[in-house]
């Protein structure tokens, strides 16, 4: 079976969601009246975003996050309504997804928006800023950061209160804690987070690849007032701020690591390492440079999990990912995982058991 993952037609659907109950296709939202939302009304669109309810009345399933467009404002449904009906309407029917029984019975979706659907529109916090209160609207609603960084159970929902944003498996990546939980030895602060989620990239904590610079190329449409106030939502969450004592310390650490060694020690790893990265990801300046990632800040290499490092590693950072026209190659042909995390179905890490080994590479 091949998934989608990319390409076909702006809005038309057929986009592959492995998650652990089968794939799950993104359906056509272009104006073509057979096979796209042409025949909706908007109530019925307003319906689909608040409430996760189709046209006909069955109940959508929560890979579409309808657990967080339910927080969007009326007006901000109204505006995409039109945005969309005014696309380009173009012919794709549906994918079959493949769920298994009893997933695929769509009125027991009814029973987990029961369970896990806190429906309504966001409400401002008192006591909070404008900035934070846009935000966590952006966040929580059109954006729904949680989908990815925050854990699910074992019924797919968001587990709730403490392991909000407390990182995840997504696809395959681990994106990381945007708590204090977080495994970079620096602080995302406000700044550093306004320039990732800008640009793709800082000189302190990397690039963002893979799903998350899908992320920054959708957000590229927001102006930087919504970028920092996402920012300034996040570096409140994760209490930047007070994190912030021992940063130089961290980060001289740091340098010193990965600062050129002898290329004469002793593990195979290291000697693997100076032959195959060194040559760009020695340090070079006293200060660290985004466009050579020093690996020792970065959470590919801090996280519990090395699946977002191997991905890196063997599939590269395309010009399109991380900085613009700045590629990182690709090692698949040269390397193997040592792992065989990548043969493995994705799915696989969505369930709640390691999946991973240190097995000596097969
Ligand atoms: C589709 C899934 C997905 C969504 C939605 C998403 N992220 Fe991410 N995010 C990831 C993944 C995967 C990574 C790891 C990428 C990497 O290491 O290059 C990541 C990385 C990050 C990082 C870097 C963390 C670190 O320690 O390196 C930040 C900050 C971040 N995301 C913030 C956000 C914010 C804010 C939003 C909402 C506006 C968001 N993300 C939405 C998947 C997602
Ligand atoms: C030809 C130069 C080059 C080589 C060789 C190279 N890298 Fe990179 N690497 C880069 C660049 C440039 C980036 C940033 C890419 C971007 O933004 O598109 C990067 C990014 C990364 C990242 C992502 C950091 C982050 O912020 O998420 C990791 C991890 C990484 N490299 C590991 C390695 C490892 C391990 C090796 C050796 C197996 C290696 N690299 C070899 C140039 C290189």
């Amino acid at each position: 079976m091949s998934i989608n993952m990319k390409g076909g037609q702006p809005y038309a659907g057929g986009y592959g969601m492995p998650t652990p109950f089968g794939v799950i296709y993104s359906t056509n939202i272009t104006p073509d009246p057979d096979s796209g939302i042409g025949r909706w009304s908007e109530a019925a669109f307003m319906r689909a975003m608040h409430e996760g309810v189709s046209r006909d009345g069955s109940h959508l399933y929560p890979a579409f996050p309808y657990d967080h467009f339910t927080k969007v404002a009326d007006e901000d449904v109204r505006a995409l309504y039109a945005f969309l009906m005014t696309r380009e309407p173009v012919s794709a029917p549906a994918q079959r997804n493949t769920l298994p029984f009893p997933f695929n019975i769509r009125v027991l979706q009814a029973g987990w928006k029961l369970l896990f659907m806190d429906q309504g529109r966001y409400r401002p916090v008192a006591g909070k800023s404008e900035a934070w209160n846009r935000g966590a609207y952006l966040a929580e609603g059109l954006s729904h950061c949680a989908a990815c960084h925050t854990p699910r159970n074992v019924l797919g929902a968001e587990k709730a209160a403490d392991d909000s944003y407390a990182g995840a498996m997504i696809e395959g990546w681990f994106a990381p804690a945007l708590t204090a939980a977080n495994t970079t030895p620096l602080p995302w602060t406000q700044d550093e987070l306004f320039t990732y989620l800008r640009s793709g990239a800082t000189a302190l904590h990397g690039v963002a690849a893979g799903k998350m610079s899908d992320v920054v190329h959708d957000l590229g449409r927001l102006p930087d007032a919504d970028i920092q106030a996402i920012a300034v939502y996040f570096a409140d969450l994760n209490g930047s701020s007070a994190l912030k004592t021992g940063s130089d310390e961290a980060l001289a650490k740091a340098l010193a690591t990965s600062a050129l060694g002898s290329r004469l020690e002793p593990d195979a790893g290291a000697v693997l390492y100076w032959a195959a990265c060194g040559s760009c990801h020695y340090k070079s300046a006293t200060t660290p440079l985004s466009v050579r990632p020093e690996l020792a800040l970065n959470s590919a290499l801090t996280a519990a999990t090395p699946d977002t490092f191997i991905h890196i590693v063997m599939a590269g950072i395309g010009l399109e990912e991380g900085i613009p026209n700045v590629l990182m190659p690709a090692f698949s042909q040269a390397l193997n995982d040592g792992a065989g995390l990548l043969c493995d179905p994705p799915w696989q890490h969505f369930l709640p058991v390691p999946v991973w080994t240190t097995d000596a590479p097969k």
